[in-house]
């Protein structure tokens, strides 16, 4: 693997914004330092003062592969992925066939080695009977397990109770879970239904999967977590009155961490008007107020890490009513350009961006080598102009799907160059389809 030196770099890492060069030797950062300019390296890269970061680790992301491919696959989102600075993902376990035990997780490994330009893992997939395979699964063989507490895209809900107590119990890794509570959602659709038939407002896609759907669920597994002092990721946190179930502070050490998506932080009903089932996802795009709330708990350290979940349908499918729209945005490509927005607007540092989508993921999964500017650490590095704001335009969009939520909206940043491992994977508007990923190690978190 040829060397690569990177000079006059504004490098973001652990709290610090300073100037210096990265040398990358073997894959890996061999230094960090203020003048390593006369080092040899095989080629150079010249940031010119631009900024440096570790890549974004992605804790949630949907490829629809195996058995969802008109959609998307691993190879396609893992070029966008690179092209938006991700530089590894973790996949979510509602395709088809579901992820449900361990010769399917090591099938989409398999794959992913293949195909995939980013680093990978995947998530082991809950259902009301496979308590054996959550009971047996080696630590390290999955990021997680995926407990869908509240149904959305797919037939993947845990809604017997014996049957959550088991895995909040014996599960021997991190349990992300989807909150909402289906009964509650099933009342709010009739009573919608009844009032509309079938031509339900999109407007009202917040007020069916509702704020009370949230608590309800996102209560039940907290309670669980601490019943059993297992360790819960509640995933894509959605509304302010959840967030007194979480604490402030740094996320190494704790037992119950919590996710916020770029959606959630970016969109609020008021977009329905103009986006209508382009934004229409699982848990809902809730009020302004709820937008701000979670925007407040980022930068208090009380939303541990801020993910994607990348769930891509086509425009076609999209296309139809309320209820027949699917659920679900593509992300990964405008993720990290969107919470520029935020750094411009003054409402986050880029060392809290930096924090929230590198070391706190890397930290909270406890995985190994990757998540920070170390030497010896994995170069999985990206490098934005975060200069001036960027309008994203149908044309450049990756996705299989061809489109993104963003268009006609601004971005904070641009994405000039991701290193995977220490190999460019993209640089200026270019994926080099030669790279692959790794599959990511984990140390235990039970
Ligand atoms: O909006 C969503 N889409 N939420 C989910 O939980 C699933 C996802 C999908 O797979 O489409």
């Amino acid at each position: 693997m040829p060397s690569l030196l990177i000079v006059n770099a504004e490098v973001v890492n652990e709290g610090r914004r300073f100037e210096a060069d990265v040398l990358v030797q073997d894959g890996r950062i061999a230094a960090v330092g203020p003048d390593l300019q006369g080092r040899p390296a095989e080629r150079v890269l010249d940031a010119g003062g631009r900024l440096l970061l570790p890549g974004m680790i992605d804790d949630q992301v949907h490829f629809r592969e195996p058995g969802l491919t008109h959609k998307a696959d691993l190879q396609s989102e893992s070029r966008a992925a690179v092209a938006g600075g991700i530089t590894s993902f973790m996949e979510m376990p509602n395709c088809k066939p579901p992820t449900l035990d361990a010769e399917r997780l090591a099938a989409k490994c398999a794959r992913a080695a293949e195909v995939s330009r980013a680093n990978y893992a995947f998530y082991l997939g809950a259902s009301n009977d496979n308590i054996d395979a959550i009971r047996s699964l080696p630590v390290g063989d999955a990021c997680g397990v995926k407990v869908f507490m509240g149904a959305s895209t797919g037939s993947m809900l845990v809604d017997d109770p014996t049957v959550l107590d088991a895995i909040f119990r014996d599960s021997p890794v991190l349990i992300a879970t989807h909150c909402e509570d289906t009964p509650t959602i099933l009342a709010n659709e009739a009573k919608y239904r009844e009032r509309y038939g079938e031509d339900v407002p999109m407007e009202a896609h917040p007020l069916i999967r509702s704020e009370a759907a949230c608590l309800k669920s996102s209560t039940l597994a907290v309670e669980l977590a601490r019943r059993h002092d297992a360790r819960l990721h509640v995933l894509h946190l959605t509304t302010a009155r959840e967030l007194a179930l979480f604490e402030p502070g740094p996320v190494a050490g704790k037992r119950i961490s919590v996710e916020a998506c770029v959606h959630h932080l970016y969109f609020d009903e008021r977009d329905y008007a103009d986006k209508g089932a382009l934004i229409k996802c699982n848990p809902a795009i809730k009020r302004a107020e709820d937008r701000e709330a979670l925007l407040a708990a980022v930068a208090e350290d009380r939303i541990d890490v801020i993910a994607t979940d990348h769930a891509p349908h086509l425009l076609e499918e999209k296309d139809g009513t309320y209820f027949q729209a699917p659920a679900g945005l593509p992300l990964v490509q405008d993720a990290l350009p969107s919470l520029f927005h935020h750094v411009h607007a003054g409402r986050l540092s880029v060392e809290q961006v930096v924090r929230k989508t590198s070391h706190a993921v890397a930290e909270c999964f406890n995985l190994q080598e990757r998540g920070f500017i170390r030497e010896g650490y994995w170069a999985d590095l990206v490098l934005v102009d975060a200069s001036s704001p960027v309008e994203r335009t149908r044309d450049q969009v990756l996705y299989k799907c061809g489109w993104s939520p963003f268009e006609g909206r601004e971005l904070g940043a641009r994405i000039i160059a991701t290193l995977v491992n220490g190999e460019v994977a993209y640089e200026n508007g270019r994926v080099d389809d030669a790279v692959r990923g790794r599959r990511l190690a984990f140390g235990p978190t039970r």
